[in-house]
């Protein structure tokens, strides 16, 4: 055409991210710019939209890891999209909604693996602990580590769903209760608020366990039949007016205060524990012979279990109550959890 010259296209590709690092054991977050990396055979690389900030991700600030490498960037409750397949990769394509939980996937499949049993994997890796993760524009996992989002369950919410929903879904779904029984809640932060859903969803007869009245009216939001505020009242004597419970979930991150409920359970029940406290529980053996009571812990879960734990969401309208923070503001959102003061699940959102 007369007077039209074909000029080159530029395309201005982005070769530089942004991430929240922690570079030493108790050190302050450090947003650094770094080049976008690029995946490696069997990885992939997610453009991160948001990503959640859980409790656990103490162990990077605080070094409480064994043999954690630092600089590390924290953050394993990522959602996003697949931006770049590296070689071998062929069950996923580029913009698939994904996201990315604790479960970090593994370099060979173990004795575990081969039973199915993949969360309690020898050689699993962590995500944002073994390996950076989700307090950043991007991030370079494995393809295994991937669950699908549907459509219907937006970025800010994926991303508690990756730790805080399934280590809690998985729990329940595992404990051994059945509809109509007696579950107890203990705790509702970003684990508790989403346990407490999920229990109801399930058809539990729901009872949430807190601190304080403040948190009885949100507690009965969420979906508890009935609420135990065990500033004020005796717990153990109140869930004793129920039969005792089948499970008592414990996400409160406190010793003492799970120690203090293994009586409120009924006979063969199941004091499951998801919190992570440092100190150890002191426990009278006799509760537990006289009732054959147990006492079992949980961990996480797989990405197949993350993507259940999705679906179930979706189809069962549980949703996390999150407030976002971008990526800039790290810090603020971090104090913010920590301090407890959110309701429920911060969320770090990443710019375009
Ligand atoms: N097993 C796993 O795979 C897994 C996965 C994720 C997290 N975790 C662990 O689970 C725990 C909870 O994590 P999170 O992210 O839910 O923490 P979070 O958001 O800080 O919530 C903890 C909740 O526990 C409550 N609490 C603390 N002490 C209490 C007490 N003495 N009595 C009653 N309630 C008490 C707090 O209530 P107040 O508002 O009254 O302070 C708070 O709402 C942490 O230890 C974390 O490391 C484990
Ligand atoms: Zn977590």
């Amino acid at each position: 055409m007369p007077g039209v010259v074909n000029q080159p296209i530029q395309v201005l590709m982005k070769t530089k991210m942004q991430v929240a690092q922690i570079s030493k054991a108790g050190g302050d977050f450090e947003l650094v710019e770094r080049d976008i990396p690029e995946p490696g055979p069997g990885q992939v690389r997610i453009k991160v939209e948001a990503c959640g900030i859980c409790h656990s991700d103490e162990l990077v600030k605080e070094g409480l890891w064994p043999g954690l490498q630092y600089p590390r960037v924290p953050g394993h409750e990522i959602a996003g999209r697949l931006d770049a397949l590296g070689a071998g990769v062929a069950a996923w394509k580029i913009g698939d909604r994904v996201g990315v939980g604790w479960h970090g996937g593994h370099d060979f499949v173990c004795e575990p693996c081969r039973r199915g049993d993949f969360t309690m994997c020898v050689n699993r890796k962590v995500t944002g602990i073994d390996y950076d993760g989700g307090y950043a524009e991007y991030v370079i996992v494995p393809a295994e580590t991937l669950a699908a989002i549907p459509d219907q369950v937006p970025a800010e919410e994926a991303g508690p769903f990756m730790c805080a929903g399934v280590t809690v879904f998985n729990a329940l779904r595992h404990s051994g209760a059945r509809p109509g029984d007696v579950v107890a809640v203990q705790g509702i932060g970003g684990l508790g608020h989403l346990g407490i859903q999920y229990a109801r969803k399930m058809g539990f007869q729901t009872i949430a366990l807190g601190r304080g009245a403040d948190k009885e009216a949100l507690a009965r939001e969420l979906g508890a039949h009935h609420y135990i505020d065990s500033a004020a009242l005796d717990t153990v004597a109140e869930l004793q007016k129920f039969g005792g419970a089948q499970v008592i979930l414990a996400t409160a991150p406190n010793a003492a205060a799970i120690s203090g409920v293994i009586g409120g359970l009924g006979i063969d029940g199941n004091l499951l524990i998801p919190a992570a406290p440092n100190d150890p529980l002191t426990v009278g053996v006799f509760p537990l012979l006289m009732g054959r009571r147990r006492i079992s812990g949980w961990y996480s879960g797989t990405a197949r279990d993350s993507q259940d734990t999705l679906e179930f969401s979706a189809l069962s309208d549980v949703h996390p109550m999150i407030e976002t923070f971008p990526l800039t503001r790290v810090a603020e959102a971090y104090e913010q959890m920590h301090s407890g003061k959110v309701r429920f699940r911060v969320v770090l959102t990443m710019g375009s």
